[in-house]
């Protein structure tokens, strides 16, 4: 039986109507390999995770290193090297005052985990989360979610949370134009605390930039308009970098751009370049909340996911990082650019190689143009070239490659896809 058969018959594939018909067989740089040897420039990293690139060699090393010396013992009953090493640095990279950490192994479990110490810090029950976010699809995540589509048939969730208005000046839900903005968005916060909550409230969760909801990016100000009421109002920010931290966006963390410190940060996907690894890193003083035995992982913290993401730092902060900034803005303006021949986009944002293309049917009515995006999708994936797909309408192109992408890659990418668009509408 082939693998696509046993992913027919034996694989729950419950999110994706189909999964891609690209057998992944091994990876170089931002390059994806069939099985059969087709090669594919690989925009979508894995779901935004092998920012180092694939297979990358010093990643691989280090990995390879620790599993010859001990591949688990529980990082929790042990003093592990790696471990206690990539806590340091964690606490060196991660902005202002964060110190300690609680390793985990993915996303959801470190925002599960980073709730747990919010609640235990404040003594405080109750959550605030950002309409079109997405922290994940456990019970406390998907709570938090603000997308209904992935909530669909898993209610009903946790109790206390309210959710504020996204962020998103495209769609601006008070239907300002940014000229003449007075950020109803970030004033939205403190209201929606008093009026829909009991005065309970333990933390502000938020995606410094948005993934799944479409590659959103908060304006300039938002987070230090939100944190200035958070601090005024006691609630601690949770800023959840699963999919933006790691030099996604040009910077290390994408809340850098916003020069804002927040209580708790969340981290996962492009931290390990794809070994399986989540992290809460907290202020001290919040993290010492935490009593003997009120958290634990069997798996979390493992020692070869730990000295991959050293190695994977270490990569990350000699020069790619920066780089990685530029070849973003440069591919962003070409889109931009794009726009004059392109009536389809109706946007374009993103910070860092966190690009997102959003498409309409017509840009006075903003229709989301759900079905451009699919047949973008498709047409690059039989150019091979492999994008993303977000937003609550499935209508935004995700370009999210591995930093180490080439100029001659970000070309044939940005070549394809501007063919696909021209193809869709002679189509
Ligand atoms: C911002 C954000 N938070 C949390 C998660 C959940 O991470 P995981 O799928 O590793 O549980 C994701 C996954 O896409 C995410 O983008």
């Amino acid at each position: 039986m082939g693998v696509k058969e046993q992913y027919r018959d034996y694989v729950m594939t419950g999110f994706v109507k189909r999964v891609e018909p690209v057998v992944a067989d091994h990876g170089d740089g931002a390059l994806l390999y069939d099985a059969d040897g087709t090669e594919y420039i690989d925009c979508f990293a894995g779901i935004s995770v092998t920012n180092a690139g694939h297979h990358n060699p010093k990643v691989h090393a280090a990995a390879m290193a620790q599993a010859d010396k001990l591949v688990h013992a529980c990082s929790y009953v042990y003093h592990v090297p790696s471990v206690g090493a990539l806590a340091e640095k964690l606490a060196e990279i991660t902005p202002g005052k964060l110190q300690k950490t609680f390793f985990g192994n993915g996303g959801a479990e470190a925002i599960e985990g980073a709730f747990r110490l919010a609640k235990r810090f404040s003594g405080k029950r109750e959550f605030v989360a950002i309409e079109s976010s997405f922290h994940g699809r456990s019970f406390a995540t998907l709570s938090v979610t603000g997308n209904s589509a992935r909530k669909k048939g898993g209610g009903p969730y946790m109790p206390g949370v309210a959710f504020v208005p996204t962020p998103y000046c495209y769609r601006c839900f008070a239907e300002t134009t940014p000229d003449k903005c007075d950020m109803l968005c970030a004033r939205r916060v403190g209201e929606v605390m008093r009026l829909h909550l009991s005065g309970d409230v333990c933390a502000f969760i938020a995606e410094p930039v948005m993934g799944e909801g479409g590659i959103i990016v908060p304006p300039d100000d938002y987070f230090k308009r939100v944190k200035k009421t958070l601090d005024d109002e006691g609630v601690l920010f949770i800023a959840d970098e699963v999919q933006s931290g790691f030099g996604r966006t040009g910077k290390m963390f994408a809340i850098e751009h916003y020069g804002v410190e927040p209580d708790i940060m969340t981290m996962a996907k492009g931290i390990a370049d794809g070994w399986p690894l989540s992290a809460f890193t907290a202020r001290a003083d919040i993290a010492d909340a935490f009593q003997i035995g009120d958290h634990l992982s069997t798996f979390g913290g493992n020692p070869v996911s730990c000295a991959a993401a050293l190695a994977n730092i270490a990569f990350l902060q000699n020069g790619v990082i920066a780089a990685s900034a530029k070849k973003g803005a440069d591919l962003k303006a070409r889109f931009e650019n794009l726009m004059m021949e392109q009536a389809l986009i109706g946007d374009v944002r993103g910070k860092g190689l966190m690009i997102g293309v959003e498409l309409v049917e017509d840009r006075k009515t903003k229709v989301p143009a759900s079905a451009a995006a699919g047949f973008v999708r498709q047409y690059c994936l039989e150019h091979n070239v492999l994008i993303g797909v977000g937003g609550n309408f499935a209508s935004v192109l995700r370009i999210q490659p591995p930093l180490v992408i080439s100029s001659e890659q970000i070309d044939t990418t940005f070549d394809t896809i501007a063919a696909a668009l021209r193809a869709y509408k002679q189509a």
